[in-house]
């Protein structure tokens, strides 16, 4: 973060009498303490919107009797990311910039058994009224050019602190096991730099791929959907 560097700032000394003890500016540990607190806002809205998920998954597991949810995953954004974006962005690099300009500081990943899970649990949790959908972008209806899908959504939720009300930005992004493993799979093979003169077959090969995945995404569904439909019979 931008830290003042300002040599007529107080500087705290936590011990005395130590030769040569580091001298920290207090004008740094107060933006490391404000830092501190946003990120545990954050983390605070991860657990609202997760608990929310739960309760979802709970309640249809029941009256459906089956999970709509397989697993949910959730991450705050490392402080190193979190420079490294607005940086890329052109931003300032300061906390009111993080929580102005970034969506995805907080992240709540999704992963639920079969496509129609993805947007009925995406329509159940904006119906809730104390959340607000900021965007959406339906990577499985418009799958990105490199194969990519995905259903993203930035939502705002109010979390109630001690003294005051913050409204927190979440992303959210829901996808199938099957999207999953693709998104895996292509995030791990994008650290691998040294695919030079093969980078388009390489591409041309994964986006076949995640076409293959969302096939088999469809044809799971079809056969889920046929085995409800014979529900009522009884086997011979
Ligand atoms: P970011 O700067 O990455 O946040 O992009 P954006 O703000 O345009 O958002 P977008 O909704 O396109 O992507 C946000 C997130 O989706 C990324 O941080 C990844 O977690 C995931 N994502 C998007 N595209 C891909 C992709 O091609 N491969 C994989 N593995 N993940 C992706
Ligand atoms: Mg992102």
């Amino acid at each position: 973060m931008n830290i003042n560097m300002n040599p007529n700032s107080e500087l705290v000394q936590s011990a005395v009498n130590v030769p040569n003890l580091v001298q920290v500016p207090e004008a740094l540990i107060h933006q490391a303490r404000e830092f501190q607190e946003a990120i545990m806002m954050y983390t605070c809205a991860i657990r609202e919107v997760k608990t929310k998920l739960e309760v979802l998954n709970d309640e249809l597991s029941v009256r459906n009797q089956r999970n709509p949810i397989e697993m949910i995953k959730s991450r705050v954004k490392k402080p190193s990311s979190i420079v490294g974006k607005l940086q890329r962005r052109g931003l300032p690099v300061t906390l009111e910039s993080m929580i102005d300009n970034l969506d995805d500081v907080a992240g709540i990943r999704v992963i639920c058994s079969f496509v129609d899970d993805i947007y009925a649990v995406a329509d159940m949790l904006v119906r809730q009224d104390d959340i607000t959908v900021i965007a959406v972008k339906d990577y499985i209806k418009n799958p990105k050019p490199n194969g990519y899908r995905s259903y993203h959504m930035i939502i705002e939720i109010p979390v109630f602190f001690s003294d005051r009300k913050k409204s927190m930005r979440v992303e959210v992004q829901i996808r199938t096991i099957a999207m999953d493993f693709w998104a895996s799979l292509d995030h791990q093979l994008k650290y691998k730099k040294d695919i030079g003169a093969a980078a388009d077959e390489i591409s041309e090969e994964l986006r076949r791929c995640a076409d293959v995945i969302a096939s088999t995404d469809q044809k799971m569904l079809s056969i889920r959907r046929n085995i409800e439909a014979q529900g009522g019979m009884v086997r011979k």
